[in-house]
């Protein structure tokens, strides 16, 4: 297997995280820039695509792309140049065994503390002594280890709120990260659904590895609604599922929306607002969080 270095803003990162696909193409993972290479390095290199998308130069990521061989990473990248990707960006191949892939993957991810106690803890960790409670979480190739600010920014909201019997859904769940926090904090029912298949079947086995009730299934009428709707995507698929995401809420529930730069905040805020008036609630860098509950007056629009 070959493996594609390319160093990416956090944003054009989380793109190709979601979209990005060739044939060949095994997996992606992404970590720190600063933590491999030196920051000047990394700064250099991201100036040019940083210029155009008027992001801050710290702001950078390492993209792993796993491909199956030589011809398939080939064939890739003028897919990737697709998606703006520069010749520039590209840090470097290298070529990878099995064994090897996989302990890359468990090398950058360690058990996290939320906060108050709450752990998330890889499989392959003991649970710390310290923690009060905990999940475990095996993201398998699903996005979702608790590590990336627009994740985290969710789980502190679910940490920050009495979820006991509130009913919630997971909108774009990756690994069930979300869902299942949320189930171990008394939610329920509580529902997840991604548009990949496999983060259906990662949700699944990590719901099973907890012990926790997760309804996981693909995108498609789900004949309910719920207090609660969570959703951790990117910008233009939540401009563009608005109407699905305010369907499954009820009339009073609180739509929770991450994925989200400081400069994307008015135009999701203008797209939701004939139904309510999303708020930043947290933020990390320059990615934020909103929250809003559905206003009574529009019952009559549903
Ligand atoms: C950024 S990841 C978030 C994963 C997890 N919820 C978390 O917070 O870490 C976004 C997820 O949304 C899924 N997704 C993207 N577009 C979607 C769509 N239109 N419908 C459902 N899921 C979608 C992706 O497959 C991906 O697993």
């Amino acid at each position: 297997m070959i493996e594609l270095i390319v160093i990416a803003s956090n944003a054009q990162a989380l793109t190709l995280l979601e979209e990005f696909t060739a044939p060949g193409l095994l997996a992606i993972t992404l970590e720190d820039a600063s933590a491999n290479q030196s920051v000047e390095e990394s700064i250099s290199l991201l100036n040019v695509s940083n210029a155009q998308e008027n992001m801050p130069v710290w702001d950078c990521v390492q993209l792993f792309l796993l491909f199956e061989d030589w011809e398939s990473t080939q064939e890739g990248l003028p897919i990737l140049y697709g998606y703006g990707v520069t010749e520039n960006q590209l840090a470097g191949f290298r070529v990878v065994g099995d064994k090897d892939w996989i302990e890359h993957i468990k090398d950058q991810f360690h058990p996290i503390e939320i906060m108050y106690g709450f752990w998330l803890v890889p499989t392959w960790h003991e649970v710390p002594q310290e923690a009060k409670n905990y999940l475990f979480l095996d993201p398998g190739l699903a996005f979702g280890t608790g590590s990336h600010p627009t994740t985290l920014m969710c789980l502190r909201w679910l940490l920050n709120h009495n979820l006991q019997d509130q009913s919630l859904l997971d909108y774009g769940c990756g690994s069930g990260i979300l869902a299942m926090v949320a189930a171990k904090l008394s939610a329920r029912p509580v529902y997840a659904v991604d548009i990949d298949t496999v983060a259906v079947t990662v949700t699944l086995d990590n719901a099973r590895l907890n012990q926790v009730m997760i309804h996981a299934q693909t995108p498609g009428k789900l004949d309910r609604q719920f207090h609660l709707v969570m959703a951790n995507i990117v910008c233009q698929p939540l401009i563009d599922l608005a109407p699905h995401l305010i369907e499954s809420l009820q009339i009073g529930g609180t739509l929770i929306l991450s994925g989200i730069l400081l400069f994307q905040v008015e135009a999701i805020k203008n797209t939701y607002k004939q139904w309510l008036d999303l708020e930043v609630v947290d933020n990390i860098g320059d990615w934020v969080c909103l929250a809003g509950q559905y206003r009574q007056d529009q019952v009559a629009l549903k």
